[in-house]
């Protein structure tokens, strides 16, 4: 996720470049730039860090024109270096882009372009995207090689570019990446979303995916990628700039929660592909996870929700890569004195990369001889920079502090790291591997159609909102699950105790509680066990607790014995982790917002925990 901008119009363009990408810094930070035509040339100007690093170094050599881009950068391939910063130009530099998104197909497009004599600067997918229109525009006029180029893509977009030989234009598309047209008086712009056209004008024209836009300060014109013209009416935004930050939701919260199906369908875009059924890593995991001992055993270290994922991840990995794993919290495993040598992998999962205890727990691992592989969504980050190898996770920033979508991405990662280890250690049949590949593509959509349960869910927080006390319970890969959902509730809303346990441990204490009207929420979707958490539910229902429960859709014997019902799409086992997710994140987040709640901000929390 990064946020991108263009500028085309009678005024000078950097400041206002500038101003449009301090709204969109929500959507990246690691790095920004700008790029500015003149009519005589396109200079550019990037900076590592955030935009104020690049603010102040243009006020100290302003660029100068009235067609501008800019972009602000949250790392996917390559780290957050000046070099891999946005703008990216061609050999000539008369051809400049910024982008967000992932172009899945770059490894081969680049090796083309470097037999065809490109010369690259950066380690990014996006400075094909440039050397390809520059490779078509030595035939064609730019307009048409920006769209050949296009259509040589695969994985997703949002692009803007700038020809020197173009002064007032900037040439735009998208595919699965947003972004969205503002139409002034005199002036035209470019932004990720509303916010950063929003100051110039309220005039907004959306784009569809596999759309081209010319942009000048006249208007746009719109066609499909095919070059048939596209009308579209503008419409009014009339949010305020807090709102149109949120995407129009009112907490960041519920925004990420909605963002989990684009989400997750980045982490798998460029690894997991449908045809032919594929995955890849990138050179340095592939290799790292090719030359693993192959009597290693993996100790997953995480905290909170990230120690959670890594729950899931000791199912998904005994069961069907054959290995075995135990999970510890990162700042339980430092103190413990844990046994490691050359024979171990340590698997650190994080969103951050900074968190203190996960981060001590790699550095201890590594003292010992172990190898570390980090699950992290921060490129650049301590964690990510130590582990000899990572798998990132592509969920953008996560600005709310509960975890949502970041959580639903590690799982994602950890089933993508399964498949991988499962296939080349044989732990599961063709048949098998491709039946959860093809579950895994199919997930994005399963989270879409998961979602369409929120009126229903904030109708079931509305009847529970005074309840002080509330229990969660599931068994197997929603174990996890269960503490998940608990953790959420009592995160966001610290007026509730929530506990999560595996079920079958009900009768082992925690029953004693149960008694008239005791909320008690099951994640019961289909597994081998779904039986074993039945008989759990009417251990619950024979003390008069009150079940709310999380079932597969079609289950009847879940409808005659829940008191509220919740229905997700039927998925294999090993991925209901990550679809019953989103249910419990919102009825934490309704419950919360029903007792009015500091969503975003819970007191006593902060989102990342640098200190022991
Ligand atoms: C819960 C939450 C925390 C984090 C934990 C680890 O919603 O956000 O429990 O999961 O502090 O943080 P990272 O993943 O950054 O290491």
């Amino acid at each position: 996720m990064c946020g991108i901008v263009g500028y085309v119009g009678k005024s000078e363009a950097m400041p206002i470049v500038l101003e449009a990408l301090s709204r969109l810094e929500y959507r990246g930070y690691d790095s920004a730039g700008v790029a500015i035509n003149n009519g005589r040339g396109i200079q550019v100007s990037r900076r590592v860090g955030k935009l104020k690093v690049l603010a102040e170094a243009l006020r100290r050599k302003p660029l100068k024109g009235a067609t501008g881009i800019g972009h602000t950068r949250w790392a996917t391939h390559g780290e957050p270096t000046e070099f891999n910063a946005h703008p990216h130009s061609d050999c000539s530099g008369k051809l400049v882009l910024v982008h967000n998104g992932i172009i899945e197909n770059y490894a081969e497009l680049k090796e083309r372009l470097i037999n065809a004599g490109h010369r690259f600067r950066s380690k990014t997918d996006t400075e094909v995207v440039a050397h390809l229109v520059e490779e078509y525009a030595k035939r064609h006029p730019i307009e048409q090689a920006f769209r050949l180029a296009l259509k040589d893509l695969r994985g997703s977009y949002a692009l803007c570019l700038l020809s020197q030989d173009a002064p007032g234009k900037i040439f735009g598309a998208r595919n699965g990446s947003p972004l969205l047209i503002g139409l002034g008086k005199g002036e035209s712009l470019f932004g990720s979303d509303a916010t950063a056209i929003m100051e110039r004008t309220r005039k907004v024209l959306y784009l569809n995916d596999l759309e081209v836009v010319e942009l000048t300060q006249q208007g746009a014109k719109v066609t499909t990628l095919s070059g048939k013209a596209v009308t579209r009416k503008p419409t009014t935004v009339n949010w305020n700039i807090a709102s149109a930050r949120k995407g129009g939701y009112p907490h960041y919260m519920l925004k990420e929660i909605h963002e989990q199906p684009d989400a997750v369908r980045q982490t798998i875009v460029g690894r997991l592909t449908a045809d032919p059924l594929r995955l890849v890593f990138d050179k340095r995991t592939a290799r790292f996870l090719k030359t693993l001992d192959p009597r290693t055993r993996f100790v997953i270290l995480g905290c909170g929700t990230a120690y959670h994922a890594g729950l899931v991840g000791e199912y998904m990995l005994e069961e069907f890569a054959k290995l075995p794993v135990v999970v510890d919290l990162a700042s339980e495993f430092r103190y413990r004195g844990p046994m490691l040598d050359k024979h171990t992998t340590v698997l650190a999962i994080t969103q951050s990369g900074e968190t203190a205890d996960t981060l001590a727990g790699i550095r201890m691992a590594k003292a010992q001889g172990a190898k570390v592989l980090a699950i992290c969504n921060v490129m650049g980050s301590s964690i990510a920079r130590e582990a000899d190898a990572v798998l990132y996770t592509h969920a953008g920033p996560e600005i709310a502090v509960a975890s949502t979508k970041a959580y639903t991405c590690q799982v994602t990662t950890l089933a993508l790291l399964t498949l991988f280890l499962a296939k080349a250690r044989r732990g599961i049949s063709p048949a098998q591997w491709r039946k959860l590949a093809e579950g895994l593509l199919q997930l994005p959509e399963t989270l879409e159609k998961t979602l369409q349960q929120e009126a229903h869910i904030k109708t079931i927080a509305a009847k529970y909102m005074r309840v002080r006390d509330f229990y969660y319970l599931g068994r197997r890969y929603n174990y996890p699950s269960a503490l998940e959902g608990a953790l959420k509730l009592k995160e966001i809303c610290p007026l509730i105790h929530a506990e999560g346990y595996a079920a079958g441990e009900m009768k082992h204490g925690p029953i004693s509680l149960i008694r008239r009207g005791w909320p008690v929420m099951f994640v019961a979707t289909d597994s081998p066990v779904y039986e074993k958490v039945l008989s759990n539910l009417e251990e619950v229902r024979a003390r008069k607790g009150s079940c709310i429960v999380v079932a597969s859709e079609g289950d009847q014997q879940a409808r005659r014995h829940a008191d509220h019902l919740i229905t997700v799409p039927k998925t294999d086992e090993f991925l209901s982790p990550i679809v019953a997710a989103i249910p419990l994140q919102l009825f934490a987040y309704y419950m919360a917002d029903a007792n009015g709640c500091d969503i975003d901000q819970p007191p006593n929390l902060a989102k990342s925990v640098t200190v022991e």
